[in-house]
């Protein structure tokens, strides 16, 4: 049986008549953890760019939990759960951690404004901060200024404030992008612990994280679906391989 949190039905976008996602049908499974994989420009971006409503699609339909939502706006989809880890400019860099993950818990529960007039709720505000804090490694670090952390920090600093905001379906775009070997092993397992009871769907070049942490993976190249499957099926797929290696014969390595 399937049970998709998130699908697309013949999801394409048109720039002045180039198709940049074309005819795209995607189905994210509920609680798992779903890799959108593929050459540069293969539209990848663009796809996360449709499915948060930052672009309107040319054509197609986005259901989640079989609601349609293409023609929603962005305010709405995240309301409705998905939620989008932004790159670090989205995180102040002159507050702490804590003032950070606190501001994004705050976005979450914005409308019930009395909340906020209790010392008792402010009390359970740094508490919940700092639990999530903790689920990425950085709890200790909860009152340091935001622009001293390393990168690989910042980026897991990201993944917290992300989570204040109860996604029921994780947008991640290149989590580990720009990360040397330690940090990118310590988030690939960050986003694996975080994906307990939550749907991931996201872009990544580092086959050896997609390998590891994947459920399913789906393959783009110019704009349209190449191949889908758990990792030992695409990776041995021979257009997969020839639309990375330029030949059958290599193994599929990551794009950069
Ligand atoms: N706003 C735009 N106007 C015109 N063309 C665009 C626009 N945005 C993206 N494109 C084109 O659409 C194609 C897909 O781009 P996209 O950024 O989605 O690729 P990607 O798979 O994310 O690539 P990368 O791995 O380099 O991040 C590219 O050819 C790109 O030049
Ligand atoms: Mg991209």
């Amino acid at each position: 049986m399937s049970d998709a949190i998130l699908e697309t039905r013949q999801l394409t976008k048109e720039f002045k008549g180039f198709t940049a996602v074309s005819n795209v049908n995607l189905s994210v499974q509920r609680g798992s953890i779903h890799a959108l994989i593929g050459p540069n420009g293969a539209g990848k971006t663009t796809c996360f760019n449709l499915l948060t409503k930052f672009l309107e699609p040319t054509t197609g339909t986005i259901l989640f939990n079989g609601h349609d939502i293409t023609r929603e706006r962005p305010a709405q989809i995240a309301r409705r759960g998905i939620i989008r880890s932004f790159q670090i400019s989205a995180v102040f860099p002159h507050l702490t951690l804590l003032e950070n993950v606190r501001l994004g818990l705050q976005r979450q529960l914005g409308t019930s404004f009395h909340f906020w007039k209790s010392e008792k709720s402010l009390d359970s505000l740094n508490d919940r901060a700092l639990e999530l804090l903790a689920l990425v490694g950085l709890r200790e670090l909860a009152d340091e200024q935001t622009v001293n952390l390393p990168y690989g920090r910042k980026r897991a600093l990201e993944i917290a404030t992300t989570l204040a905001m109860e996604p029921e379906l994780m947008l991640l775009d290149e989590p580990t992008q720009g990360m040397g070997h330690e940090d990118v092993q310590r988030v690939a397992e960050l986003i694996k612990r975080v994906s307990a009871g939550r749907t991931i769907l996201m872009v990544e070049h580092n086959m050896s994280v997609v390998s590891t942490i994947a459920d399913t993976i789906t393959v783009l190249q110019r704009g349209a679906v190449l191949a889908e499957g758990p990792y030992a099926q695409v990776s041995t797929n021979p257009q997969v391989m020839e639309a990375y290696m330029g030949t059958t014969d290599g193994q599929l390595q990551g794009a950069h």
